[in-house]
């Protein structure tokens, strides 16, 4: 299969030019101006912007959570990321307390393995590390090819490990090559809020708002950058979404300390008024909670300054249904929204038409850099010679409205029902294959390959 891209405006990190891209196998070939070669298929991109498929480093697919699974399977989710531009994931493995991080995987591989339709790989998320998990750090790095170990410092009782664990996991994942995610607020504190909330009889989900301050998460970013300073594991900040945590890092550098961020696209175009919606606030219950409109200033601010490297979503969808497992208070109800399929257009519509990124800062935070800090840079993130042929082709100037009814994920709401949107995706390639074409999807299940990730550099 070859196919050959015409006169795109490709777009990466740091170029911007129109030319032709020849694609054989699953790999770019050739790229140039006014390209002479046969091809299987000729795509006219005149008028299009060309980006390398995007990479969504943080998704919950099929996740076991609150006593229910996230809805979107791995095929679904995958699919409905294809549709949005993002032809990779990173999925979360959650380590049971008590169990190796060994069963965790295989029980992952189980509900993954000739599943996705899109590329996918892994983070394991240590919630108990001991002697054993500390055995288990260096084949999973170096057999699995999974190189990031997601950490909680909140979900106490759940998934959260307390400071001790942190550091023993720090020491040891920096030994191996790997690199430390974590989500950062204050366990001890949101426990006790949630407690005196409920006792108080406030249940709404206004009160999942009131009992996650911004003041928790900065605490605990803070604690994170000061014990990834302390043991020079490299150190990664999932959903960040607040002035006073991004403070924290900013404040990390002036000691020339390296922490990376990642927001996701919610923060920065979402707020807290959401929550003041009586129960239908509960499509928005995820954790950090939705903040204020000065802290997306500060996010989009931060990525200007490279403060903030990563755009993604935390994808973890729940019907409404499940959401309603939370009717009667707000604790219960399962945390996360939707968002796969939305953050390229989102981020463009909002971000590159609105003027507060340029179209090189688009690519970086949106697939380059995911590429890179996690393992995958050249192969994934870029278009070049010798990269998978991840390929989004881009209309710039497509006006179209988010809803759940037309999007591909399973979840019956959308959190943008009515957005309108400047920029639609058009045609996807993945390893070559044309997988979106004329809003339909080509490929199967089974399609997207498990991506072993390589060890990880602090620089990008
Ligand atoms: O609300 C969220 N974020 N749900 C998924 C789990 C997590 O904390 O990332
Ligand atoms: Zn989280
Ligand atoms: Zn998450």
């Amino acid at each position: 299969m070859s196919i050959l891209i015409k006169n795109g405006r490709i777009i990466t990190a740091t170029d911007d030019y129109v030319a032709d891209i020849f694609t054989e196998g699953e790999t770019v070939r050739a790229i140039g101006k006014n390209l002479k070669l046969e091809a299987g298929r000729v795509i006219d991109a005149a008028g299009k912007l060309v980006f390398p498929g995007g990479i969504d480093p943080h998704v919950h697919l099929e996740m076991p959570f609150m006593g229910t699974y996230s809805s979107d399977s791995y095929e679904t989710g995958t699919r409905a990321a294809l549709f949005g531009g993002t032809t990779m994931v990173i999925d979360f493995i959650l380590q049971k307390q008590g169990s190796p991080l060994r069963s965790a995987l295989e029980e992952w591989k189980k509900r993954s393995n000739n599943n996705c339709v899109g590329d996918y790989s892994f983070h394991m998320a240590v919630t108990d590390f001991n002697d054993i998990t500390k055995k288990e750090i260096r084949d999973l790095v170096e057999n699995e090819g999974i190189t990031s170990f997601k950490t909680f410092m909140a979900y106490k009782g759940a998934l959260m490990i307390d400071d001790r664990q942190m550091i023993g996991l720090m020491e040891e994942v920096k030994k191996c090559g790997g690199l430390i995610n974590v989500h950062a607020t204050n366990g001890d504190m949101i426990d006790y809020l949630i407690a005196k909330h409920r006792g108080e009889g406030k249940l709404s989900p206004l009160y999942h708002y009131l009992s996650q301050p911004e003041i928790t998460e900065a605490e605990a970013s803070e604690r994170f950058t000061d014990m990834t300073f302390y043991t020079g594991c490299p150190g990664y900040i999932v959903h960040l979404t607040c002035e006073g945590a991004l403070n924290a890092v900013r404040n990390a550098t002036r000691r020339n300390q390296k922490v990376f961020v990642e927001t996701c696209i919610q923060y920065l175009i979402l707020d807290a008024s959401l929550y003041e919606k009586d129960f239908e606030g509960a499509k928005w219950v995820m954790s950090p909670p939705l903040r204020e409109k000065k802290d997306q200033a500060t996010l989009w601010a931060g990525i200007n300054q490279g403060l903030v490297q990563v755009v993604a979503t935390d994808h973890c969808p729940f019907k409404w249904e499940q959401k309603l497992l939370g009717k009667n208070d707000f604790a219960k109800i399962p945390n996360g929204h939707p968002a796969i399929e939305n953050r390229m257009e989102l981020l463009y519509s909002e971000g590159v038409s609105k003027g507060r990124i340029t179209l090189n800062k688009y690519v970086e935070v949106a697939c380059t850099n995911p590429a890179k800090i996690f393992g995958m840079f050249p192969r994934k993130g870029t278009i070049a010679v010798g990269s998978d042929a991840d390929i989004v082709i881009f209309d710039p100037d497509e006006q179209h409205t988010l809803s759940a009814k037309t999007h591909h994920m399973n979840v019956d709401y959308s959190g943008y029902e009515g957005w309108e949107v400047t920029g639609k995706v058009k045609t996807v390639l993945l390893r070559g294959q044309v997988a979106i074409d004329d809003n339909k999807c080509l490929l199967k299940k089974g399609y997207g390959q498990f991506i072993k990730r390589n060890k990880v550099d602090n620089k990008i």
